[in-house]
């Protein structure tokens, strides 16, 4: 692992020894960051002291969630949950990619050679996530997402994440219901934000939902129409220039449901492999993986900044979560001039807690 242990979710150990002891403070009474004065940064109707936080991932409970925010990070995702039990990969869930700048899409393509150690500095690593969106089910997590709930302090957001599950005799309908039927759970709990994650697989497992215009706008109508007045948040893949029409119409049609886009979520690698060129990650369908940290900050950054593109161009209201390598504050500083209104990392903040507080030196 990298030089300093990791605090918020510490890859070294299960999912649910994470789950269940995390997250591991380096010291028993750390002392809380401090917000002071008014939350002068608006997001999705909210004042916030930062726009800055944690995108879903590393915190799965509301014992993670309540940390985060104490460390001074005001805008954390709940980690994505669903409408019924799912169970994690296998261990590993989390390596480290060797790779020489930043991940293209031509890289992506290819092998890459993954170690389970690695003793880089935070900043500089890159890492593949593989957990496959695993839940306790609602009967745990509504009542845990209250907890949550009840953390956030004055200036703080929590966003809960959802997600749909592919479940036996679904139809394509069916999965996309799902994503409300989460939703509507997760708005029970007083949550004040809903992130829809639309880049787990479609029905027929071919590529992320989000590049799927039917599907993205069959979701969004359906998840607005039990979540009310709260705000949503679509998190999206890297669009390709490609698939830059795509991604136009998907933002100018779904814009009475979507209030928020964050981009991105991992760059989809096609095979994870150990230096003899086997897959590393054990189990079916784990030889692709997503990979973050700092080599995919560049297709962060582009979206952002197509997106903002988009917004001026048509004069759209929506906002902006710029997530992908933002190990720094210099990494937060080119989001926030590129376009983002709010500013989320994973892979850095899982070692390192003061994150949050290094980039509010910087607002000041
Ligand atoms: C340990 C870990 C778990 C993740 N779990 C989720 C998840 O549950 N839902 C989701 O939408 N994204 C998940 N992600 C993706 C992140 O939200 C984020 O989009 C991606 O990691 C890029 O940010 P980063 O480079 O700062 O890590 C996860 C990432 C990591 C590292």
């Amino acid at each position: 692992m990298p030089k300093q242990p990791a605090v918020l979710y510490d890859p070294t150990k299960t999912f649910d020894d994470n789950f269940d002891n995390g997250p591991f403070p380096l010291q028993p009474n750390e002392t809380p960051y401090k917000n002071t004065g008014e939350p002068t940064f608006s997001f999705l109707g909210h004042q916030l002291y930062s726009p800055f936080g944690i995108a879903a991932g590393s915190l799965p409970t509301s014992k993670h969630v309540s940390y985060a925010f104490q460390r001074g990070f005001d805008v954390v995702c709940y980690k994505t949950q669903r409408s019924v039990p799912f169970p994690v990969n296998e261990f590993h869930n989390v390596v480290y990619i060797e790779v020489e700048g930043d991940l293209t899409m031509e890289k992506a393509s290819r092998h890459l050679v993954a170690h389970p150690t690695s003793n880089k500095p935070v900043e500089t690593i890159t890492i593949t996530n593989s957990f496959g969106n695993p839940s306790r089910g609602p009967d745990f997590w509504v009542e845990d997402m209250k907890q949550a709930v009840a953390a956030q302090c004055k200036g703080q957001l929590l966003i809960a994440s959802v997600v749909g599950t592919i479940q036996p005799g679904f139809s394509q309908e069916d999965y996309y219901d799902d994503f409300s039927t989460a939703a509507a759970l997760a708005v029970k709990t007083g949550v004040q934000a809903i992130e829809i994650n639309l880049s787990c697989p479609n029905v027929a497992a071919e590529a992320a939902i989000c590049y799927t215009y039917d599907a993205v706008l069959s979701i969004a109508k359906k998840v607005r129409s039990v979540i009310g007045d709260t705000p949503l948040i679509a998190k999206i893949g890297y669009f390709t220039g490609l698939q830059q029409q795509l991604l136009e119409k998907i933002i100018l049609d779904t814009q009475d449901y979507i209030n928020a886009f964050s981009a991105i979520n991992t760059i989809q690698a096609a095979a994870i492999v150990d230096e003899q060129g086997k897959q590393l990650l054990p189990g079916k369908d784990r030889l692709k993986s997503g990979v973050c940290g700092r080599a995919i900050k560049w297709a962060g950054i582009d979206m952002v900044k197509r997106l903002d593109a988009l917004r001026r161009q048509h004069d759209l209201q929506f906002e902006i979560i710029g997530v992908g390598g933002v190990m720094t504050p210099a990494d937060f500083i080119d989001y926030r001039e590129t376009g983002a209104d709010v500013v989320q990392s994973v892979t850095a903040a899982m070692w390192n807690q003061d994150l949050a507080a290094e980039i509010k030196a910087t607002l000041k």
